[in-house]
């Protein structure tokens, strides 16, 4: 038992008392015996290295080369994304792509390197293969952008896959990005990444790695070019990272290195190359688009672990209500649960839940339910019955259901994994509708059973269906809380088809966008914690994920007043926007925190309100482009270093530069322009990037830029929409997009493009497209023009 599996344990006896204490030291014993009796025995491995080239083969979207104990297939798909797999993989089957493997594209061809080796030349990208397997990926200019040297293999003598290690070069300025939601991003700096989803088991801070969203997916910005590569293998490993040096040692640039180190799964990789856009956009096709939430779920939420009745609710809904505060969910936690099972309801407590649900609904504002995987393991539960007459439950190598310790108490896993389960888990969510529920929050599916030591998960040996291919949790692990979503979000799809699923959910994996978001899980109330939110936010958004945000003062504790109003401040710009704390934490409402801070937590709120129709667009964006909602500020350019270092602020969208103040006691903050004119949206002062600019801070607000030359619709003082137009700089010309949606259901609304322009002494702001008369059809409010342009 090492110090944090001492932490772990004592908490969960300080949550439990000494008899759930106990439980988790048999739980922790239980694990490693079945793991003892049903994981194969590491024996003598070999290594392996592909050997020399023997010859090449052309094939769709480029071809197969040979070596002398393995193969290597590359493919090019018509979205210039490039595929290649070591020993015959295929891109297929895959939980990240889920279906949509792209077509090879035609036009790439095979064809004889120097020195015996084979490249691939297509429109985008080369591929060039050395005679002993090493890996290049090259600009079409010719600059090599990654150099994967030739993997090595440890397998057992005695056959069945093995462990793998692909070691790779990048450039000396790149900067990596990604490998799913990092505290301590989002640039990643030197230092070894665990790709193991896992719950920390208490409050964590930038120091923690890993957390709940691993993912093998990393974004390397370079000035050459942006690329983004995934290891399409769900099995356990550690990526060790390693910055370059300009000018290091006698003068040389000393290249950034990536070590990947795998337990087991195919070696197969997907690279992506070009602008951060482009390749965000690829990565979409390639994974799936993101969910578009219902445009209630880019409002305010509120949560709690500990409501503990109808009434509470009723108290903080008013509190809202009578301190003019706008609030559009509420979030039942695992305490409105009978005995903290799953799909019940606590009658005594929440004694008539539709009603309840009615009543907000009549305020505008929705119930969303917490839903764990776990499920009592009690003959009588009726999930429990129904699950175990489908055999729905995850085994063990000897056949009997693996039973963990949850919130219920011992709990067996729906196996996700299965289509069989997930269709008949996703008709269990008809409880939570019939209640009034609107929306899901999926919780501790990484998954958790509470151990006193060892891992807080499964055993490795538990065996999963694997969409009928058959494995165990080392490979089903990270792709668990994925199945989870895929199951709510098809389950609902069926259930209520006119409406967009709202679901979040805390661990998944690479392609979860196709099923909603997450948020942050349980980060330690603090300054650090603060700043972990937004890595996490960004780090998740470069992954593909774009929905996401923190538990507004942190999960744990009682934020200073101080603290509580910054989070606010920054949750307000970020797509979910919620404040929520643990059964033990202080309280949230914005007004148990003086006047002050309720005065400006209105405004924050006010301000969110008014950007609704921008966050709207932006997740129709999200969905058609690829780009999430927040960007780091090297977004649209990536060739600025300083931006590439630059951690504590974002874009929002293309038109907004939000500036949270991370720091206690700030008076003034530095904030890194890229490019451009940027007016403070306050005060309209003109700021001009790229570079630095040290501006005032109070405690009303956040500072938040606009570029010149943006159309953002805003909800107007009349509750319709208005178009916000930032003056662009003389002589030359803006824009924007506006995405009106209905605010639920499939209707497709077009994409309306803005421009504005000068025109003599006056702004022009026009709509373009066919069909349009070129005006706006809306209000259009110039703001920037006070300097007289
Ligand atoms: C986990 C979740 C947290 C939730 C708690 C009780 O710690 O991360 O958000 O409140 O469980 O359900």
């Amino acid at each position: 038992m090492n110090g944090r599996d001492l932490v772990r344990s004592v908490k969960a006896v300080g949550s439990g008392g000494a008899v759930q204490g106990l439980r988790t030291v048999r739980a922790a014993w239980r694990r490693r015996r079945a793991d003892a009796a049903g994981l194969p025995r590491r024996g003598a491995e070999r290594a392996r290295v592909p050997g020399p080239v023997q010859g090449a083969q052309p094939g769709p979207g480029g071809g197969i080369v040979r070596f002398a104990r393995t193969e290597l297939r590359i493919r090019v798909a018509v979205n210039g994304a490039v595929f290649w797999g070591w020993d015959g993989a295929e891109p297929e089957p895959s939980y990240a792509l889920a279906g949509r493997c792209p077509a090879p594209d035609p036009r790439a061809v095979l064809e004889p390197d120097k020195d015996g080796g084979w490249r691939v030349v297509a429109e985008r990208v080369t591929v060039a293969v050395s005679r002993h397997g090493a890996i290049e990926v090259r600009t079409p200019g010719g600059v090599t952008l990654r150099r994967e040297l030739p993997p090595r293999w440890w397998e057992p003598v005695d056959g069945g896959g093995g462990r793998w290690t692909q070691r790779s070069e990048v450039a000396s300025d790149a900067r990596f990005f990604g490998l799913g939601g990092r505290a301590a991003g989002p640039r990643l700096r030197d230092g070894a990444y665990r790709l193991w989803n896992t719950d920390p088991g208490r409050p964590f801070g930038p120091g923690d790695d890993p957390l709940y969203i691993t993912m093998p997916v990393q974004m390397v910005v370079a000035d050459a070019a942006t690329h983004l590569v995934f290891l399409d293998s769900s099995w356990d490993g550690t990526v060790i990272l390693r910055e370059g040096e300009e000018g290091a040692g006698s003068g040389h640039d000393r290249p950034g290195s990536c070590e990947v180190r795998m337990e087991g799964g195919p070696l197969r990789c997907w690279v992506v190359v070009g602008t951060p856009a482009r390749v965000l956009r690829v990565w979409a096709s390639l994974t799936g688009a993101a969910a578009v939430p219902p445009a209630w779920a880019l409002g305010h939420h509120h949560a709690r672990w500990g409501f503990g009745s109808a009434r509470e609710v009723r108290r903080v809904v008013a509190g809202y209500r009578e301190h003019g505060l706008p609030l559009d969910a509420v979030h039942l936690d695992i305490d409105h649960y009978d005995g903290h099972r799953v799909f019940t309801v606590d009658g005594e407590r929440f004694p008539d839940l539709p009603s309840l649900a009615a009543e907000l609904g009549r305020d505008g504002i929705r119930l969303v339910s917490i839903v764990d995987p776990a499920v009592k393991a009690e003959p009588g539960d009726a999930v429990f019955d129904a699950g175990s007459a489908e055999d729905a439950f995850v085994r063990d190598a000897s056949g009997r259901p693996v039973e963990g310790l949850v919130w219920p108490g011992e709990s067996v896993y729906p196996d996700f994994t299965d289509p069989r389960v997930r269709q008949w888990w996703g008709g269990l969510l008809q409880e939570r509708l019939a209640q009034g529920f609107e929306g899901l929050w999926f919780d501790m599916n990484e998954p958790v059973s509470f151990t006193a030591f060892g891992e807080n998960t499964l055993p490795r040996s538990a065996r999963h269906a694997l969409e009928g291919r058959g494995g165990d949790h080392r490979e089903a692990h990270n792709v668990y809380a994925l199945c989870m979503a895929r199951a709510g979000y098809e389950g609902l799809r069926r259930l209520a088809p006119g409406k967009r699923p709202f679901l979040f959910s805390r661990s998944g994996w690479a392609g979860m966008q196709r099923y909603g978001g997450t948020w942050s899980g349980d980060v330690a109330t603090g300054w650090p914690g603060l700043r972990a939110s937004l890595s996490l936010v960004l780090g998740l958004g470069l992954c593909g994920v774009p929905y996401s945000g923190p538990d507004v003062g942190g999960f744990d504790g009682s934020p200073s007043p101080e603290l509580y109003l910054r989070w606010f401040q920054l949750a307000s710009y970020l797509p979910l926007f919620r404040t929520h704390a643990s059964l033990r934490a202080g309280r949230r409402e914005p007004w148990e925190f003086g006047d002050e801070v309720l005065g400006h937590a209105r405004a924050a709120l006010d301000e969110r309100r008014r950007l609704l129709p921008y966050f709207v667009t932006l997740a129709h964006l999200a969905r058609r482009t690829g780009a999430p909602y927040v960007r780091p500020l090297w977004w649209g350019s990536p060739e600025d270093r300083g931006l590439r270092d630059c951690e504590d602020a974002f874009l929002l969208g293309d038109g907004l530069l939000v500036a949270p103040v991370l720091d206690p006691g700030a008076g003034r903050r530095t904030v890194s322009l890229p490019r451009g004119r940027w007016y403070d949206t306050e005060t309209e002062e003109v700021y001009q990037g790229p570079g630095q600019v040290v501006v005032e801070v109070s405690r009303a607000r956040i500072p938040v830029f606009a570029r010149a030359g943006a159309v953002l619709p805003v909800r107007g003082a009349d509750g319709g929409l208005e178009l916000e137009v930032w003056a662009p700089v003389r002589g030359r010309a803006g824009g924007g997009l506006v995405v009106r949606d209905a605010g639920d259901g499939w209707g497709e609304p077009e994409i309306e493009s803005y421009t504005v322009r000068w025109k003599g002494r006056r702004l022009v702001v026009r709509r373009e497209g066919d069909g349009s008369r070129g005006e706006p059809g809306c209000p259009v409010r110039v703001r920037g023009v006070g300097d007289g342009g």
